[in-house]
């Protein structure tokens, strides 16, 4: 079969895969709003550029950095914290826009939970090499909300593990449009992203990106 081929055929994936119990990946959920996104994200870049920060412990993160909402994931040498300003341009984040919101309820209601209102969306740039080690989310104050994760560009595999750093974590391949939610019983899960294999996508080029959607307060 030719690569045209291939990319004509069918996504015979299942549409909805669980992960966990509270646990499900869509697949291709975002794959037809990809167009909004990437103007979006464009402009949100362009105000709040990406940039490697830095860990409590003085790391720099190998993965690049941006937010919108009314707050910001953001971590320096002082903690990891959430945050109305950007620290770099010394004004508020870039508003999120109504179409990444509406995504993420969508996605979050389509995984059994409704009512999601994010206040928060963290934008993750990895290029090839890049990794997230495993941790939990946890610096938000109300774990009843959803995690939603979306993936956009190249495809990279997503490490899902348990509420326990030492659990083995299950391995499952996220590729462009593709969410993964995690809330309830899961919401504290373990989780992470494996050094980013080089490609060339179509749309995105040499780089995946993930936008992370939370309810921060
Ligand atoms: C994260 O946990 O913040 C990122 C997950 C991902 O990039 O898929
Ligand atoms: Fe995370």
């Amino acid at each position: 079969m030719t690569a045209d081929l291939l990319e004509n055929a069918p996504d015979v994936r299942p549409s909805q895969q669980p992960m966990a119990e509270g646990a499900v990946l869509l697949r291709g959920f975002a794959k037809s709003l990809e167009a909004d996104l990437l103007a979006e994200l464009s402009d949100i870049v362009a105000q709040s550029p990406f940039r490697h920060m830095v860990t409590p412990g003085g790391h720099r993160m190998s993965v690049a950095m941006t937010n919108c909402g009314s707050l910001g994931w953001v971590t320096d040498r002082s903690g990891y914290r959430y945050d109305a300003r950007d620290p770099e341009a010394a004004r508020p984040w870039p508003a999120m826009p109504p179409s990444f919101r509406e995504l993420a309820r969508q996605a979050a209601a389509q995984a059994g939970f409704g009512g999601f209102s994010p206040d928060a969306c963290l934008v993750n740039r990895y290029q090839p090499g890049a990794r997230m080690s495993l941790h939990q989310d946890k610096d938000e104050h109300d774990f009843g909300a959803p995690i939603v994760s979306v993936s956009l560009g190249l495809p990279a595999v997503f490490l899902f593990g348990g509420l326990k750093r030492a659990d083995k974590p299950q391995r499952f391949r996220l590729e462009h449009g593709d969410i993964a939610v995690w809330g309830g019983p899961a919401r504290l899960r373990f989780h992470g992203v494996a050094p980013l294999a080089d490609g060339e996508h179509a749309l995105m080029g040499r780089q995946r990106i993930n936008l992370t959607f939370r309810k921060a307060r």
